[in-house]
């Protein structure tokens, strides 16, 4: 082999390797990156019930429940359906109905976080469908911060005097019952997260 040919060589080697670093690097620092905010938004998220009134668009909209449906279920079974209320006089009365979820009234949108029990699991595996119902509301929740907006996840289920009144506004079908009603709006003050830290509720191995 010739000199020049050889130095070529060596040189496109050297070039690949170099390349093959960098791309690698970067994919790890992005992979890091990702992981990082992830688990700031995991931190810093909480319960917001005051809102500005500013809209929420129907694409924020949809990545909100995008994120709800990338949640994990029990067998795969997706059991979930999702009422989203943007008419002001439902959400009106939905605040004055319920004294724990004045923030309503206030609210660009809330989410009701059904679950469908044509669609849930048979005999005593039928009540994991709360499980997944709720792995959904948190990511719905996580979405939300991450994307600058503040929301609050309001009990419906298991109260039945909730979940008949939630039924007959929405006018749910027989099969499905309402979990939670999820209020979504751009933060008016952005409430301090609370530390819930106690490594007292921890047990290694055995309790
Ligand atoms: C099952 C469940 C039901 C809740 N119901 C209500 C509710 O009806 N009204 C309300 O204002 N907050 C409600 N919350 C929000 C809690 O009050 C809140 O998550 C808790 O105080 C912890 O605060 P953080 O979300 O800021 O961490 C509920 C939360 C859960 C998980």
């Amino acid at each position: 082999m010739k000199n020049s040919t050889y130095l070529i060589f060596l040189l496109a080697i050297g070039l690949a390797l170099v390349s093959y670093k960098w791309i690698y690097s970067e994919a790890t620092a992005q992979v890091e990156v990702a992981s990082r905010s992830t688990i700031d938004d995991i931190l810093t998220r909480t319960s917001v019930r005051s809102y500005t009134g500013v809209p929420v668009d129907s694409a924020q909209i949809d990545t909100l429940l995008r994120a709800a449906m990338a949640a994990p279920t029990a067998v795969n079974k997706q059991p979930w359906r999702f009422v989203v209320i943007t008419d002001r006089s439902l959400l009106k009365e939905i605040s004055e109905e319920f004294s724990s979820m004045k923030m309503a009234e206030s609210a660009s949108l809330a989410v009701v976080m059904c679950g469908d029990m044509e669609a849930a699991l048979p005999d005593e595996a039928r009540e994991f469908w709360v499980q997944d119902v709720s792995a959904a509301s948190e990511n719905l929740l996580l979405a939300a911060h991450a994307m600058g907006l503040g929301a609050v996840w309001c009990g419906i289920y298991p109260l039945q005097e909730r979940v008949t009144e939630f039924s007959e506004m929405l006018r749910l079908p027989q099969s499905v019952i309402p979990m939670a009603c999820i209020c979504v709006g751009y933060p008016s003050a952005t409430p301090a997260p609370k530390d819930k830290w106690n490594p007292a509720n921890i047990h290694y191995n055995r309790w």
